[in-house]
């Protein structure tokens, strides 16, 4: 996280991790991702607060619904959203992530919203553009912060608040940047988490992270307000890390029974895409009583509005001549 200016209510130039961030800077986020999730449902959806602004989505990883939603979040701003894949790009073609940066530059965008599989590469980016607010929309391994601060509203906007609730997050922990950024944030939110997976999908030392460990779901999802599943991300996957889909589905598959454990008023997540029957039985994921899976993607455009406004509320001013 960069600082700038700290009498802004968001004292931040880019959003590379939740790492950094103060209780008040996620609050002032989710306060005003509020006002949008309004907006959204209603006909004019549009505001011009981005107009003269230029938004680049870089996804060097391919992506719908994370791509879709910070396009989606630009468009209701006004802004001007252009967006890159890696397929059409120079990147295809050799260029390095330096030379990619370069020629960004010379392009003057307001916002760089980057997906990359390599941990650490967004922010390698963002030390190399000028005049520019840099969104990690997921990098690698290591951060999804857009991600984290969409599921925290889905969980305050359904539970009031985040202090105090007992969180599971469950399944392939050790791939996941998804997990990473979530356990960040509800930790600086003082909500309690728990991680449960069997030993070869936990990263090693997590506990560290302020943590609970658990390797059986009707022990490590007792008395939880929140059930939050992760897919396996087998493309990362190189081995076995578990004997067949079968059995991890019998041992760590969230369906009804695994589900009882937890409070009765339990609220389950996953960030998509889903692996049914795999991660979570089908019946439990549409269950739209207790599944926030669907809010959860509503809260996605909300959230990336809120992130885009602090951001460039940040940056030099448009010229109002060219508006
Ligand atoms: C997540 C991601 O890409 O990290 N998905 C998403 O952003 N919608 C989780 C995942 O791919 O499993």
């Amino acid at each position: 996280m960069t600082d700038s200016p700290s009498d802004t209510p968001f004292p931040h130039r880019h959003l590379l991790a939740i790492g950094g961030l103060s209780p008040g800077d996620i609050n002032h986020l989710l306060d005003l991702a509020e006002t949008y999730v309004e907006l959204n449902r209603q006909i004019d959806k549009k505001k011009s607060l981005l107009r003269g602004r230029t938004i680049i989505n870089l996804f060097f990883e391919s992506s719908t619904r994370t791509r879709t939603s910070f396009e989606l979040a630009g468009k209701r701003l006004s802004g001007d959203v252009i967006n890159m894949s890696v397929a059409t790009s120079a990147v295809r073609k050799g260029e390095t992530l330096i030379d990619t940066a370069m020629t960004l530059n010379a392009m003057h965008p307001d916002v760089l919203v980057v997906r990359h599989s390599e941990s650490g590469a967004v922010k390698l980016l963002s030390e190399k553009v000028v005049d520019c607010a840099v969104i990690n929309a997921g990098d690698g391994m290591h951060a999804h912060p857009t991600q984290a601060l969409l599921d925290a509203l889905a969980i305050r906007r359904r539970k009031g608040r985040l202090e105090g609730l007992l969180v599971a997050i469950c399944g392939d922990i050790l791939h996941s940047r998804v997990a990473r950024s979530n356990i960040e944030l509800l930790n600086i939110m003082g909500a309690r988490v728990r991680l449960v997976a069997p030993k070869t999908l936990i990263p090693d030392q997590v506990e560290r992270m302020g943590v609970e460990v658990f390797h059986d779901m009707t022990a490590g999802l007792k008395d939880c307000d929140i059930v939050m599943m992760l897919r396996l991300q087998s493309e990362r996957m190189h081995g076995g890390f578990f004997p067949s889909v079968r059995e991890y589905f019998h041992f760590f598959g969230l369906d009804y029974e695994k589900l009882s454990s937890a409070k009765p008023d339990a609220l389950i997540m996953h960030p998509g895409p889903m692996n049914r029957g795999v991660e979570i039985d089908s019946s439990v994921a549409d269950d739209f009583g207790r599944s926030l899976i669907r809010e959860q993607v509503e809260m996605g455009v909300a959230v990336r509005m809120a992130v885009l406004e602090v951001l460039t509320r940040n940056l030099p001013a448009p010229d109002p001549r060219n508006l």
